[in-house]
């Protein structure tokens, strides 16, 4: 393939709000929501409420008391954490990839978005002193890449021309699909947290997590820091390209000092061994075996 000019094979089309999202995603974007809204609209969804109980009653909220009832979850976590988290999956539920892509590991992926999160929630709390809006942070880093799974769910097959690219240029899958498709996956995933009310706190870092723009507010250089560190810590996903990521390159992304990314990075792996049940929303996605050039 030649890769020095655009393909443009396709143009993305962003879905529209699934129906069932429609009232978690109000209740979270709400300041005035109860305990009893956010219970309700969770409770509408039975694949959702079971992974709420299941998350509230797991190591990542380190609770002792086991929350029996979706009530109960919203009660003992309190509803800004249990409203991010439910949105988180029922958007994970809605973007779930269909087909394998040759190059890409979908189950590695989700390790990568995982990691994410645990790191963003870490640096967050490193560059604000405080743990206040540390749920945001996971969640954004949990999504930062959804935009992906919206492209490879467009077009799986030049998803797969987009990989190859990917896996030649030190896994750049923003240039690689910015050759095929003629855009990336921060803007998709931008236009889809707009699209599906996805709250700004979320929505602007999955945007802006290439930008490199260290004047950018907290959540935002975070999720940046956290999206090359975990590759830095657990490598990436193309299953042909070792991506290499220097602590500087971390560093300048997320505007901590070396000593602070450090201590950072000791923190990840705990948080991590806590994220099994997130991890385990990748139970039933597609592996697409090894890289085929396109
Ligand atoms: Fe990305
Ligand atoms: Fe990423």
């Amino acid at each position: 393939m030649d890769q020095s000019k655009p393909l443009y094979t396709r143009s993305i089309d962003i879905p529209s709000l699934p129906s069932g999202m429609a009232s978690i995603v109000s209740v979270a974007s709400s300041d005035s929501a109860t305990a009893d809204d956010v219970a309700n609209a969770i409770m509408l969804d039975p694949a959702l409420s079971t992974k709420v109980l299941r998350m509230a009653n797991s190591a990542f909220y380190g609770r002792l008391t086991k929350a029996e009832t979706v009530t109960q979850a919203v009660v003992t976590l309190g509803f800004s954490a249990v409203k991010t988290v439910a949105l988180a999956a029922s958007v994970v539920d809605h973007v779930l990839p269909e087909t394998g892509v040759p190059g890409l590991s979908w189950q590695s992926f989700w390790q990568h978005c995982v990691a994410t999160g645990a790191a963003a929630e870490i640096i967050a709390r490193y560059l604000t002193g405080s743990r206040r809006g540390s749920e945001s942070a996971f969640v954004a880093g949990l999504l930062h890449d959804v935009g992906k799974l919206i492209i490879a769910r467009n077009s799986s097959e030049d998803f797969g021309k987009a990989v190859w690219i990917a896996s030649g240029t030190n896994g750049d899958m923003r240039f690689a699909e910015r050759k095929v498709f003629g855009t990336d996956h921060a803007t998709v995933g931008a236009l889809l947290a707009q699209e599906w009310r996805i709250p700004e706190a979320i929505g602007r870092p999955i945007g802006q997590h290439h930008d490199m723009n260290p004047g950018a507010d907290p959540m935002v250089l975070a999720v940046s820091g956290a999206n090359l560190l975990s590759k830095a810590m657990y490598g990436g996903y193309l299953t042909d390209c070792k991506v290499q990521v220097s602590a500087a390159e971390v560093t300048r992304a997320c505007g901590l000092e070396e000593s602070a990314l450090q201590s950072v990075a000791s923190e990840v792996p705990q948080r991590l061994s806590e994220c099994g049940e997130v991890l385990s929303w990748a139970a039933n996605m597609p592996e697409g075996g090894a890289l085929k050039a396109a």
